[in-house]
């Protein structure tokens, strides 16, 4: 949620035996983080109304007797939350062993990383995809090699089409955010959604058509929120397969965008001195983090002359 100075009525809750005070319409998930408790997320994503389809992101609440999403829980005032009990921490394990099993995460970033270390999360107990597990669509009628009691995704190889954007979704939790990114929740395109049912469903374009040939605009604002890194520019998926993408070394530039009026912010992205993606900022309360191809993509003819 965004909170600002015209924020007036709070409500009180206690997390973990912590009183907290916190903005009316404050999520559970918010309260969590202001008492310093560090909740998993995968679908959640700050600029977009929560999916609640992964729920790695669990909770009890006191009266309660399911585990509550905390993304998408508003607060109530008396609320007594408990985060760490052994229900939500074995739970929330097991939501993160069973994605990983379905879904290459290895390139969902550092933070999931320390969750799935923290909370001692063993994929492999169900057939984790590794570096060694045959990444080829699997055959009409079959699904993802590993297991696919557990598969949660379709196995198929990298959609590479143009020089924009990859998209690799055998690293794909079905979050939905792209589809929602795309269509109402931000770009209103609706250039893909899901596709299939059950084991089969999928994120497609209309007829599975390549994305050139699609309703695509290339805005980039489904890579902006995947959580993944199932969708990613093509220099940084490029980078990253030949292992030389280094996120520890690159810096971040703020700047404006020069193509138009609108000036939206852009955060550039340059490891050894070459711009490697072009991201905005989610805080900001024009873009919500989004661009258009123009902000996204079309800083590439500064490295133009190195061949890149
Ligand atoms: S790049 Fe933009 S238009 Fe294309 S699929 Fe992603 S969100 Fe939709
Ligand atoms: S491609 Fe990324 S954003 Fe889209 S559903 Fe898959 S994981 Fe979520
Ligand atoms: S992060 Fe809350 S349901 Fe996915």
């Amino acid at each position: 949620m965004t909170i600002t100075s015209e924020s007036v009525s709070t409500v009180s809750a206690r997390v973990d035996g912590t009183e907290i005070e916190i903005p009316e319409g404050a999520t559970v998930l918010d309260a969590c983080r202001q008492a310093g408790a560090d909740i998993p997320t995968l679908c959640y994503g700050p600029t977009m109304t929560a999916a609640n389809a992964c729920r790695v992101c669990v909770v009890e609440i006191e009266g309660s007797r399911t585990l509550v999403p905390s993304c998408s829980r508003k607060l109530e005032d008396g609320m007594e939350i408990t985060t760490g009990s052994d229900r939500a921490r074995h739970s929330r394990r097991l939501v993160m062993e069973l994605l990983g099993s379905a879904s290459e995460l290895d390139r969902a970033g550092e933070r999931l990383d320390r969750w799935m270390t923290e909370a001692g999360a063993q994929p492999e107990r169900f057939g984790a995809p590794g570096p060694e597990s045959p990444r080829e669509a699997p055959a009409p009628g079959h699904h993802h090699p590993a297991d696919p009691k557990f598969a949660a995704t379709v196995a198929e190889p990298a959609k590479v089409e143009d020089d924009l954007y990859v998209r690799d979704y055998g690293r794909c939790i079905l979050c939905y955010r792209c589809v929602d990114a795309c269509g109402v929740e931000h770009q209103n395109t609706f250039a893909i959604a899901v596709a299939g049912r059950g084991f089969d469903a999928r994120i497609s374009t209309e007829f599975d058509v390549i994305l050139p040939d699609s309703a695509c605009v290339y805005c980039g604002n489904c890579i902006a929120v995947c959580p993944t890194g199932a969708l990613a520019g093509k220099i940084e998926w490029d980078m990253r397969e030949a292992g030389t993408w280094d996120e520890s070394s690159q810096e971040v530039t703020r700047t404006v965008c020069s193509y138009c009026g609108v000036g939206c912010n852009l955060d550039l992205h340059t490891q050894d001195g070459r711009i490697v993606s072009v991201t905005s900022p989610h805080d900001h309360d024009v873009t919500l983090g989004n661009l258009c191809i123009k902000g996204r993509f079309g800083w590439m003819y500064v490295s133009s002359g190195r061949g890149v």
